[in-house]
């Protein structure tokens, strides 16, 4: 049986296969209902670092400025054994095994769509990375947050990317990631304000802290782990990613999540919450959580995907030969992902009981 995180990015990257020409149909809606996670913080704060660590892989483009400029959609697929690789969305026959070409691929990429004018743009990049390193899970790595705008870039980028941000989040079905680095005041974070906004009782946002070896001697990060410095109904968890220097050293992200593993289980104050901390947990718990949020959407979806397939038909009969044109062609497909899905769904209601466990 097909995973449930693949299922529906199948329908996630179907969504928005049409682009445009999908905005009168309910694609967008379904786009919407569809449950994601999206990773939210300030510029600097450790989100690419976080995302690295928990693929276990160096793949995204880093630098100084604004360096995301279009979310990235990260599908995460775990395969038992042989080499990893990754492919993208728009180049669906090339794979990747050279994760350096990754990093410059999303970089051209995002160039392409917003010129080098270093705007950005809402439009998202697939990608997915299938390893045996890491969990079934689908991420969405959005623009830092930021507070002025650099040299080129105008003024209106810092709402901007507010506002991109904030129409991922405000989504009900949306599970926010929030990254505060550990060694600046939580009441500052870019990443707890915004998701204060959206989800003031933090039932759908799990806090990360990051840089957690990088505070003052004689501070420690216990009372902000132990939620008592804000409050989530998620446990916060804490990483302790690559340094710059690490970096600039190549060292290697299997090694770095090692480190990471000893330096909570070596660290007094930490030793007590070492089982819950760092990047392999992270990803281990944002899995488990996206599969049962997806599990108790399943009904709702249903209906969604039945609507719409009920449009697609009435639209494939008005274009008369629709596989002729592009969008014809694309109509049919999407129709066709939507179709299984029908299927699929009830074989894993199937094996759920009422009350949630799989038998
Ligand atoms: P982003 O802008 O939010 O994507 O942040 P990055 O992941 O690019 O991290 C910014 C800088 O902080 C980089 O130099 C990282 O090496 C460093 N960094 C991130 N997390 C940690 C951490 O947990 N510990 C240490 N020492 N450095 C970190
Ligand atoms: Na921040
Ligand atoms: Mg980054």
């Amino acid at each position: 049986m097909e995973n449930l995180i693949s299922l529906v990015n199948r329908l996630q990257r179907a969504c928005t296969a049409l682009g445009d020409h999908g905005e009168e149909s309910s694609l967008p809606t379904l786009w919407d209902a569809l449950p994601t996670i999206a990773v939210v913080g300030g510029q600097s704060s450790g989100k690419s670092s976080v995302l690295e660590s928990v693929v276990g892989k160096d793949f995204l483009p880093r630098g100084s400025g604004i360096v995301t400029r279009r979310p990235l959609v990260l599908q995460l697929h775990r395969i038992d054994e042989g080499r990893e690789y990754a492919e993208f969305g728009h180049l669906p026959r090339k794979r990747f095994t050279d994760f350096a070409a990754v990093r410059k691929e999303i970089s051209d990429e995002t160039d392409r769509e917003t010129g080098r004018s270093k705007q950005i743009s809402s439009v998202p990049i697939y990608l997915s990375i299938y390893s045996p390193n890491v969990v079934n899970l689908t991420l969405i790595d959005l623009p830092g947050l930021t507070k002025v705008a650099v040299e080129g870039q105008p003024d209106s980028i810092v709402h901007d990317i507010e506002n991109m941000v904030r129409s991922y989040i405000e989504k009900p079905n949306c599970i926010i990631l929030a990254i505060s680095p550990a060694n600046q005041d939580l009441a500052t974070s870019d990443a707890i304000k915004i998701s204060r906004e959206v989800d003031p009782k933090g039932e759908r946002t799990f806090g990360v802290l990051t840089k957690i070896d990088l505070m003052d001697k004689g501070t420690n990060a216990v009372d902000m782990l132990e939620g008592k410095s804000y409050k989530l109904q998620f446990p916060w968890i804490g990483v302790v990613n690559r340094s710059q220097a690490d970096i600039n050293k190549n060292v290697d992200m299997i090694a770095a999540r090692r480190r990471e593993r000893e330096y909570f289980s070596s660290t007094p104050e930490y030793r007590h919450l070492a089982h819950r901390m760092g990047s392999e947990h992270l990803g281990k718990v944002l899995s488990k959580h996206l599969e049962s949020v997806i599990k108790s959407r399943i009904p709702g979806l249903q209906s969604l995907i039945n609507k719409t397939i009920i449009e697609l038909e009435t639209e494939l009969s008005r274009l008369g030969k629709p596989i002729a044109t592009d969008a014809g062609g694309k109509l049919y497909m999407i129709m066709e992902i939507c179709r299984s899905f029908d299927g699929n769904f009830k074989e894993h209601l199937d094996g759920v009981r009422p009350g949630g466990d799989k038998i």
